[in-house]
């Protein structure tokens, strides 16, 4: 497939018209990249989308699985209120760093939260403070594990919170039930725990773009 020119120049389209340029995002990428950070952040349309979903989803509480240097939480936290609360959880503490710069500069620091460990680390010390449920969990950190992050995603929210899974497709390797490449056996795993969960009711959706083609997905926390 020789589509990424053009899904580049769509992208670039759609951004132009509809994420335009803004000072701290932009400032969040460029020091992310000074910082020798992966090139790994959602788009800006993308970003915007969690955005929307948060903002559709009335979001108040927001849990991040995956900060790197706080790109896609910068959009997420956008779509709080003034009280509203974000919870992230980086692995290394460089990006968490970065990330902590990037919020601050935004604007966003009163309402985000980085934690830095492992996430499977931090989850249940989250759980511990009995924290009010979140209305909306972006999984976006180490593929092998999301399914534990689904899990734990199912134990801190409540009826009508929406999870999303960011990366899911792989370049279709998803499809591979004999691959033992942990990212892919993880997210797999992750699709047949939304398939068969009876409180989860979700779907995934393939993309392409300026990061190529990937895809996430979507379930809704049932009563
Ligand atoms: N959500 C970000 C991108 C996250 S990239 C954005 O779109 O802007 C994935 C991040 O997950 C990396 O920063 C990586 O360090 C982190 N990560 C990897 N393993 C982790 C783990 N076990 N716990 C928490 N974070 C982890
Ligand atoms: C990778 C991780 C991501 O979260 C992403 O959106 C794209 C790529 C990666 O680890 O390669
Ligand atoms: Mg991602």
């Amino acid at each position: 497939m020789s589509g990424s020119q053009l899904w580049d120049d769509v992208d670039f389209y759609f951004s132009s018209h509809l994420t335009p340029d803004d000072e701290a995002l932009q400032a969040a990428l460029r020091e992310s990249e000074a910082a020798g950070l992966p090139h790994i952040a959602v788009s800006a349309p993308q970003g915007k989308f969690l955005q929307l979903l948060a903002e559709i989803q009335g979001a108040r509480t927001i849990l991040e699985i995956g900060t790197l240097g706080g790109y896609s939480t910068i959009w997420l936290a956008r779509a709080l209120p003034d009280d509203g609360r974000l919870v992230s959880l980086e692995y290394n503490a460089r990006h968490a760093e970065v990330a902590t710069r990037n919020i601050a500069r935004a604007g966003l620091d009163r309402i985000v939260d980085v934690r830095v460990g492992p996430a499977l680390e931090s989850l249940p010390k989250l759980a511990d403070e009995n924290p009010a449920p979140f209305d909306l969990v972006f999984i976006d950190a180490d593929k092998a594990n999301n399914a534990h992050y689904v899990e734990w995603a199912l134990k801190l929210t409540r009826a009508g919170s929406l999870i999303v899974v960011d990366n899911v497709v792989r370049g279709g390797r998803v499809v591979d039930s004999e691959s033992t490449e942990p990212d892919v056996v993880g997210t797999r795993a992750a699709i047949e725990m939304i398939s068969a969960h009876p409180r989860l009711s979700g779907t995934a959706v393939q993309t392409v773009g300026s990061k190529g083609y990937d895809g996430f997905a979507l379930a809704r926390v049932l009563g």
